[in-house]
């Protein structure tokens, strides 16, 4: 019987390749890792990712076959971020998918990298209940949505400018503490005092984001000040983050009776984010569900899980036109 899907995810720096069930049984997830290469360069050099990608990707596919001890007959379909991302890296994912769906005889899906994560929390378990509101918070992305289920998503509110990982990304590399600032930003957060006032933008105006302000505050603060306590700003930093995240959650659970609250993306991998939400759903009585650590940042598994979705529904899939319009498509 066929009963798997091989999901493959390109769009950044990560040449990922999963195989899951459609109950989120992760049978492989293989990922091959740019960090390095981009480490260098305080970013991601597109160039340079799609060069890696077309290196990577035969053999982290033959891996996670081979780990899943499936062969192309198993399968019930290829599922591939089709976007958003960086075009090079998304165009090695999708003709490879195409060439081996044509070669194999399997359907090829292309899927938007933003439902994946939004699916990632039920990876391994059931852990969603709905209607949940979800916060996803990743390098390219910021928002809040409700959905009713996997497949009924109405977008809250977005950033109006930078996403929340971008602005860790950028305060890690104005504090020279390397990429990605995500992680490292965290670390250091947790060795100083949060006594610095940096602003909230729009904190109190609806279920937007905003975060170009609080990144550029960091900017002057540094520029203006002598040697700076680089613990402190990293602390005041990601207590001005979490601030503005927690707060437009407790807003939107607020406003909409939910079960559950779902916090996804790579920045859900902070355990001051993680904690924190904790304490919001304790105080407001729903469930928070949280993917465990591996399938927070970018993966293929999440990419597989939800092709599964894809499958069940009855048109052409149109995947989350409001994010569609809100935030761009591949
Ligand atoms: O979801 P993801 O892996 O890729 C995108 O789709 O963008 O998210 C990457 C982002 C980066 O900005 C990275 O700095 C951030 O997630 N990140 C974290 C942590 N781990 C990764 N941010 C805060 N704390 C972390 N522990
Ligand atoms: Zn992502």
């Amino acid at each position: 019987m066929k009963k798997y899907i091989l999901g493959i995810e390109s769009s950044c720096d990560d040449t990922a390749v999963a195989v899951v069930t459609e109950a989120g049984e992760v049978k492989s997830s293989v990922i091959a890792s740019q960090t390095d290469l981009h480490a260098q360069f305080g970013g991601v050099f597109p160039e340079f990712a799609g060069r890696a990608h077309v290196a990577a990707i035969l053999p982290t596919i033959e891996r996670a076959m081979q780990e899943a001890g499936i062969t192309p007959a198993d399968l019930e379909a290829i599922g591939v971020t089709r976007g958003p991302g960086l075009i090079g890296s998304l165009l090695v994912g999708l003709s490879t998918a195409s060439g081996l769906g044509l070669g194999w005889g399997v359907p090829v899906i292309g899927v938007n990298h933003l439902r994946g994560h939004l699916r990632s929390a039920d990876l391994e378990e059931t852990r969603v209940s709905y209607p949940a509101i979800i916060l996803l918070v990743s390098g390219g992305h910021t928002f809040l949505a409700h959905m009713d289920s996997p497949a009924e998503i109405q977008l809250l509110g977005s950033t109006r400018d930078d996403s929340v990982g971008e602005a860790y990304d950028k305060v890690g590399r104005m504090l020279d503490l390397g990429y990605p600032g995500g992680p490292v930003v965290d670390r250091t957060a947790k060795l100083g005092q949060a006594n610095i006032p940096f602003p909230r933008p729009m904190l109190h105006k609806g279920l937007e984001f905003s975060f170009s302000g609080l990144k550029s505050a960091v900017a002057r603060y540094l520029d203006a000040t002598e040697n700076p306590v680089v613990e402190d700003v990293a602390a005041s930093f990601v207590e001005a983050a979490m601030d503005i995240l927690l707060t437009k959650c407790r807003k939107a659970l607020q406003q909409y009776p939910v079960r559950s609250l779902v916090v996804v993306g790579g920045v859900a991998a902070s355990p001051q984010l993680r904690a924190q939400a904790g304490e919001l759903c304790d105080e407001m009585g729903v469930t928070l569900c949280l993917p465990p650590l591996r399938w927070s940042t970018d993966n293929a598994a999440m990419i597989a899980l939800a092709t599964w979705d894809y499958l069940h529904l009855d048109k052409a899939p149109e995947p989350l036109p409001a994010l569609q319009l809100a935030i761009g498509d591949f």
